[in-house]
């Protein structure tokens, strides 16, 4: 049986990824490239959608390249590359938005979040057809599954419908993407406030523990964390979200149950318990931003590995697209 297709992106909107993008989706990203065709994409046009000084976006599509590398992405394994090498991105989105209403679009919760916030004159184009290029993004490789936060359901949802509609009045040439998202791994939650997701737009990063922070500033920020009343360990997500927090955090690092983790800890205070999550974090974390700071350094090694991967990803992509172009109408040159 062959492999199954799965696809993901990220975008390159920071310097460092955080716990909960590494914990919540990029592990995972890490076991499928084992036992399936994965194609990894750092999302650069859609980070266009947030205006971003070009040296900084350079430097954090890069950045994020290292840390895919460095958390475990192996491009013998896995097809990693960055979406603009690949032009039959922005040309498949053309196609999809001919055939997306303009309802339909409008309808996308997070186009509505970011809008409302922004107001429609500082909104752009670009947010609001966002999920169509993602949509491109899957479609292109002809992916079976998707491996991404629940945040990204309803773009799932959309790529769906669009790769349906397609395949219906044209012809069949999507394959459609599984329903079902695959479960998250954990949902991390901010450290100061731990009823928040963990997220890069927090207002301040002392809770926010990322993939490039030093071992001093980690173990600072999980000293500092804010903990609940009482004070057994004990994981009760209504009553102490903090230390639910933690212990979900230390067992998604070390692969320990939460109850192998309730017994340990067991008649040790707060502070200690604190302590102790912070050491397994830094013992994870260390490692991949040394790597990191490794990788950055030749630049040329990763833009040659990006190349290559590009070149097998235009070689699925451009199959598809010339298949989309036929079942159109459009007429082929030469
Ligand atoms: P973002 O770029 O912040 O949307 O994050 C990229 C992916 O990381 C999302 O699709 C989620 O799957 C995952 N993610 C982000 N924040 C968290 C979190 N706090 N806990 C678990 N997963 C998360
Ligand atoms: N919209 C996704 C996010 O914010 C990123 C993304 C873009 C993506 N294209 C994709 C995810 C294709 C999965 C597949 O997390």
């Amino acid at each position: 049986m062959s492999k199954k297709r799965v696809l993901s992106g990220i975008q390159p909107t920071h310097d460092s990824f955080h716990l909960g993008n590494y914990l919540g989706a990029l592990k995972q990203w890490v076991e499928f490239q084992k036992d399936s065709d994965a194609f990894y994409c750092v999302v650069d046009l859609h980070a266009l959608t947030v205006e971003t000084d070009p040296k900084l976006l350079e430097k954090r599509t890069l950045l994020s390249v290292a840390q895919l590398l460095a958390i475990g992405l192996d491009p013998k394994q896995c097809t990693l590359f960055i979406q603009s090498h690949v032009p039959a991105h922005n040309q498949l989105a053309w196609v999809l938005e001919c055939i997306t209403g303009f309802g339909e679009a409008g309808r996308m919760t997070q186009f509505k979040d970011k809008s409302q916030k922004g107001g429609t004159d500082r909104t752009n184009v670009g947010l609001f057809t966002y999920p169509i290029l993602q949509a491109a993004d899957i479609l292109l490789y002809q992916a079976d599954f998707v491996p991404v936060g629940e945040d990204q359901r309803q773009h799932i949802e959309l790529t769906r419908d669009l790769g349906q509609r397609f395949n219906n009045k044209y012809h069949e040439v999507f394959t459609i993407p599984a329903p079902q998202i695959i479960k998250s791994l954990a949902k991390i939650n901010d450290l100061q406030d731990p009823n928040a997701k963990m997220s890069k737009s927090a207002s301040s990063m002392a809770g926010v523990i990322e993939l490039l922070d030093s071992s001093d500033a980690i173990i600072k920020k999980f000293k500092s964390s804010v903990t609940d009343a009482g004070k057994e360990i004990k994981f009760d997500e209504q009553g102490k979200p903090g230390i639910s927090n933690l212990l979900t955090i230390a067992s998604a690092l070390s692969g320990k149950t939460i109850k192998d983790l309730e017994n340990e800890y067991a008649g040790k205070g707060y502070g200690d318990f604190k302590v102790q999550v912070a050491e397994i974090a830094v013992e994870v974390i260390n490692p991949i931003r040394i790597r990191t700071q490794e990788l950055m350094a030749d630049k040329a090694a990763l833009l040659q590995l990006l190349k290559d991967g590009a070149d097998k990803a235009n070689q699925v992509a451009s199959k598809t697209l010339a298949d989309v172009y036929t079942a159109l109408g459009l007429i082929k040159n030469g």
